[in-house]
């Protein structure tokens, strides 16, 4: 299948696109859509059958949660009981990269996307097509990152294409991503906020809210079976902290970049700028591995602000494939 394409000229939105797209959504079909974070593979979340569609597309395991996207609070008020805290940092945070995990409404959202849980991941995304999709299909969307499952994320159009162009009715275009990590992820224990997954809100931004420092989650059962070690693998093997690359390595930079560089090379932000390598890290990984290398020496990235998403995507990266 040819999926039908949509360029979005840079600030208008093609209402007749959005329109088809909510069309082939309410018909139980998947069409892919940009968020600030990474595109997302898109099905009506009520529809078991669009639903499980989405696993079989990405080829990912059927215990592993979907994130339902909402187009604010009240749409998500519908779907999950939002407690205080979470409340607090929807209204701080939403729209923008902030999922929140919580308690699910009976038969708001399809098992099949819940896996079965008693909780539901929601977020609501900022950028304006993802936005304009929500409100024209008028409820919610799950949508995972639209790559195939343990890939690369893709950041932009042309990468859902390579990823899942064959599975998809429609791709949104909405050029590149500028977050470019997926959502920070949060759950509550005893009401208290609690990191599952570091993401496109920096900690240090979560706590100013929360007014309390942010511990991770307690590993356990369900946490996040999307958080296996192995997981955004390109076909390079990766060698993190590296302060040059060895020869025969390609090599990904940050900040100023040392001698005698190889011709493979990408530089994630030579300013050192922790927005811009967030923005740019799945895109320069996309480049360089679709150039073959073995492997690929990464310099190092400091551990703050979008730092800890950044590193956490690359120790998945490097981590050894099961
Ligand atoms: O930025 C994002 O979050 C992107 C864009 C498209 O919105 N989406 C995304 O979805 O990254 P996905 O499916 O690739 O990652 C969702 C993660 C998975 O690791 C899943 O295990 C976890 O969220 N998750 C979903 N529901 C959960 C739940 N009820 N409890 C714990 N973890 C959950
Ligand atoms: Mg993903």
């Amino acid at each position: 299948m040819t999926p039908d394409t949509t360029q979005r000229h840079a600030g208008e939105i093609d209402a007749d696109a959005i329109r088809r797209a909510a069309a082939i959504l309410r018909a139980g079909g998947l069409v892919a859509f940009p968020t600030e974070t990474v595109y997302g593979l898109g099905a009506d979340a009520r529809s078991d059958a669009a639903v499980a569609r989405i696993f079989e597309a990405k080829g990912r395991p059927e215990h592993n949660p979907l994130i339902a996207h909402v187009a604010d609070l009240a749409m998500a008020e519908r779907i999950a009981v939002v407690g205080e805290t979470a409340r607090r940092l929807a209204e701080a945070f939403w729209p923008g990269p902030l999922s929140l995990v919580l308690p699910v409404r009976d038969g708001a959202i399809s098992a099949r996307a819940t896996a079965g849980l008693a909780t539901v991941a929601l977020r609501a995304p900022a950028h304006p097509v993802a936005q304009a999709l929500l409100r024209a299909f008028d409820g919610p969307l799950v949508a995972p990152s639209a790559n195939r499952s343990g890939r690369l994320s893709p950041t932009d159009a042309d990468a859902v294409r390579a990823e899942l162009g064959d599975a998809v009715e429609m791709i949104l275009d909405g050029g590149a991503c500028a977050v470019g990590v997926e959502s920070t992820i949060l759950k509550f224990e005893d009401g208290a906020a609690r990191l599952l997954r570091p993401g496109g809100i920096a900690v240090e931004e979560l706590e100013r809210v929360l007014d309390t420092p942010l511990r991770a989650a307690e590993g356990g059962e369900v946490e996040a079976p999307g958080m296996l070690a192995s997981h955004y693998a390109p076909n390079a093997s990766l060698r993190l902290n590296a302060t040059a690359p060895a020869p025969g390595e390609a090599w990904l930079g940050f900040g100023p970049d040392p001698s005698g560089l190889p011709a493979l090379s990408e530089n994630l932000s030579p300013s050192g700028d922790l927005a811009e390598a967030a923005s740019r890290l799945f895109a320069c990984l996309r480049r360089l591995d679709a150039r073959g290398p073995e492997r690929i020496a990464v310099a190092p990235v400091p551990e703050k602000g979008l730092g800890r998403a950044i590193n956490d995507r690359l120790r998945r990266a490097a981590a050894p494939r099961a």
